[in-house]
Formats: structure tokens, C-alpha cells, sequence
């Protein structure tokens, strides 16, 4: 999503915010939907900003459907991303990474991410993995942690663990497009 973008969606937001208490339903259902379509067009954004030569960030799986479920289904991963953002804020190693980042955002494109690969009917809206974490000077260690806590969640979360390595085989080849160190 570029800048220009967030800041009008920001704005939108801010002004839905602040104008709870002057307006009337009509009208907070009206801002509403504005802030509901800017952030449908920043989707969009960030979908169109995707490298084409970068593999597919979301590979859907049909096949491992049965496993959707048992991480309680979308719902479940919304749940799941809340106790991993934690893990990782929380992290010596993986802190860093994550204290600036929109985490609100990465966590709602990791639950579409993972909904996605496990045949879910969802829809990815973010960018592809080589353009997510250019510059982020990920080294191969650093992907192995954030596995790591990953893992703890998942247990947390009490997800089988035969539907735990099932997701993770998906995610391991994206090393490749993550790390750059
Ligand atoms: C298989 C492993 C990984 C997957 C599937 C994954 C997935 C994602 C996704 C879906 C996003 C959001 C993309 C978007 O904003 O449109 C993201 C962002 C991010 N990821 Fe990862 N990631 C992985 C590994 C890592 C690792 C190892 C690190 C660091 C150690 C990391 C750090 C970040 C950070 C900091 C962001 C936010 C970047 C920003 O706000 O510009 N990721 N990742």
C-alpha cells in the first residue's frame, strides 16, 4: 500500500472517530462505509504492488482443508495471530523486527495468508513475500525463531500437531523469498 493511501485511510478512520458523538446514525453508517471502501482500495494497492515474478505469496491447498478446521478456522487464526504477535513482540530476537511494524496489518494478512494456503475461503490482500521483507536483513536464524514462536502458539492454541507441521511445510520453502542475509 503506498503512503498516500494509509494517511487518506488514517484520516477516514480518525474522522469516523471523531465525529461519533455529533452525527447522526445516517451518517456514521455513511463514514463507515467510506472507511470500509478506502480500506478495500488499499487492498487493492497492495495487491497491485505485488512483484510478478515473485512466487505466489498464497498458494491455495483444497486438499488441506480438513486442517483449516482444526486450527478453528478463520476465526481460530485471528485468535492465533494475536497470542504469535505477542510471542514475537516479546522476543529478544524478534522483537525488533516487529515493534515498528504495523501489527494490526501483519497480523490480519498472516490469518488471510494461512486461511488461503489451507483452502480456506478467504482472500489474500497482501504483498508477496520477497517484497514484504526486502530490507528487513532477515537471516536464515531469524526465520528459524520466528518458527519457533510460531510453534509456541500453535500449541498454546492447542493445534494438532500433525496439522502444525502441515501448515509449516507450506511456509518452509518461503525462506527463499525471506531471507536475504
Ligand atoms: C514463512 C515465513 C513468513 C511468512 C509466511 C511471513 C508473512 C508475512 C506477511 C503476510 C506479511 C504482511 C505482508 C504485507 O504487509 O502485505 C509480513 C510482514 C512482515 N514480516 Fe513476515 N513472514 C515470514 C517470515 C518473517 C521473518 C522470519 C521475519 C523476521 C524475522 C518477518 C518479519 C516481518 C515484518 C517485520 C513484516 C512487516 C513489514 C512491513 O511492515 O513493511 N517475517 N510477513
Amino acid at each position: 500500500m503506498n503512503k498516500t493511501k494509509l494517511l487518506v485511510l488514517c484520516c477516514l478512520l480518525a474522522l469516523a472517530g471523531a465525529s461519533f458523538a455529533q452525527t447522526t446514525p445516517e451518517e456514521q453508517a455513511m463514514l463507515e462505509e467510506e472507511a470500509r471502501l478506502a480500506a478495500e482500495e488499499a487492498a487493492l494497492d497492495a495487491a497491485a504492488e505485488r512483484d510478478p515474478s515473485a512466487p505466489d505469496p498464497a498458494p491455495a491447498h483444497p486438499e488441506l482443508r480438513p486442517v483449516l478446521e482444526a486450527f478453528g478456522g478463520r476465526e481460530g487464526l485471528d485468535r492465533l495471530m494475536d497470542t504469535f504477535m505477542a510471542g514475537l513482540l516479546a522476543d529478544e530476537r524478534m522483537g525488533p523486527f516487529f515493534a515498528n511494524a504495523d501489527q494490526e496489518r501483519v497480523k490480519r494478512q498472516l490469518a488471510e495468508q494461512f486461511c488461503v494456503i489451507l483452502g480456506g475461503d478467504c482472500t489474500y490482500s497482501g504483498r508477496d513475500m520477497k517484497s514484504s521483507h526486502a530490507g528487513l536483513g532477515i537471516d536464515r536464524a531469524d526465520f528459524n525463531r520466528l518458527v519457533e514462536v510460531l510453534q509456541v502458539a500453535m500449541d498454546a492454541h492447542d493445534v494438532p500437531f500433525s496439522a502444525q507441521n502441515k501448515l509449516l511445510a507450506k511456509l518452509a520453502p518461503m525462506h527463499r523469498e525471506v531471507v536475504t542475509e
